[in-house]
């Protein structure tokens, strides 16, 4: 079996703001995202990682050929960034997984329960259950209270298999629907897409204090 990842990396960060956008923020002394690649070709289980980035950074990277790294130019969202990497990594994959650059934390016992589940029904992605109680507002007022019972947060590595990713991604590129996830996108065209427990510390680093928060877990979670 091989499996491919996706790591979208072109973002800008604009809730993060600052200079350097949030994926090139050090962690353990090493941009996000490196740190992110390096986890998973240690993984064992993948064969090859695909990181889309921005025009400006691409022309700086060195490719060095035969590499299991590989980097594409990314796109005006994030939906196209995971397609134009989806379209330059070659089609010799039974399972693609699609990961934030931005999310440290993901576990390998998760990954490896995603890849069994996908493999099985097609798609599967982490969830956790919401612990906030969720209000709908309108005109600044609470409009209804949401029953939170079945609601979940999705994460990421959100697992495929190759031809489920491609048929839903390019539905959605021709119907021009823009997707925050790549499971969303898969149950909206009638694929079976299995949640499987996410975990609390698998953050995204969305603003400067979940930055704060990642440094200060990463000792603790490296000592693991
Ligand atoms: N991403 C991407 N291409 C885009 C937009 C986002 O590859 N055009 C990537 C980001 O780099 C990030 C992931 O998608 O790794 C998740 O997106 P998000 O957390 O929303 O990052 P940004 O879009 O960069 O942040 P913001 O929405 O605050 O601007
Ligand atoms: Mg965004």
């Amino acid at each position: 079996m091989s499996v491919l990842v996706i790591i979208p990396a072109a973002g800008s960060g604009t809730r993060f703001g600052g200079p350097i956008p949030k994926q090139f923020q050090p962690l353990g002394g090493k941009p996000i995202v490196q740190y992110v690649v390096e986890r998973f070709l240690l993984s064992g289980f993948v064969e090859k990682v695909v990181v889309a980035v921005t025009d400006a950074l691409l022309v700086t990277v060195k490719q060095a050929p035969g590499d299991h790294v590989q980097f594409v130019a990314g796109g005006e969202t994030r939906q196209q960034s995971v397609m134009n990497a989806f379209n330059a990594a070659g089609e010799d994959f039974d399972v693609v997984a699609v990961h934030d650059a931005v999310r440290p934390f993901f576990r390998l016992t998760t990954f490896a329960a995603l890849i069994d589940a996908a493999r099985e029904s097609g798609a599967a992605f982490p969830g956790v259950p919401l612990t906030d109680t969720i209000h709908a507002t309108r005109d600044g007022k609470l409009s209804a209270t949401v029953d939170r019972s079945n609601l979940v947060a999705a994460q990421t590595p959100q697992v495929f298999r190759y031809d489920v990713l491609r048929d839903a991604l390019e539905r959605a590129m021709r119907e021009k629907v823009d997707g925050t996830d790549e499971a969303g996108i898969a149950a909206r065209y009638g694929y079976d897409v299995r949640v499987i427990a996410g975990d609390p510390h698998n953050i995204k680093i969305t603003r400067p204090e979940d930055l704060a928060l990642a440094q200060a877990h990463f000792e603790e979670w490296s000592a693991e």
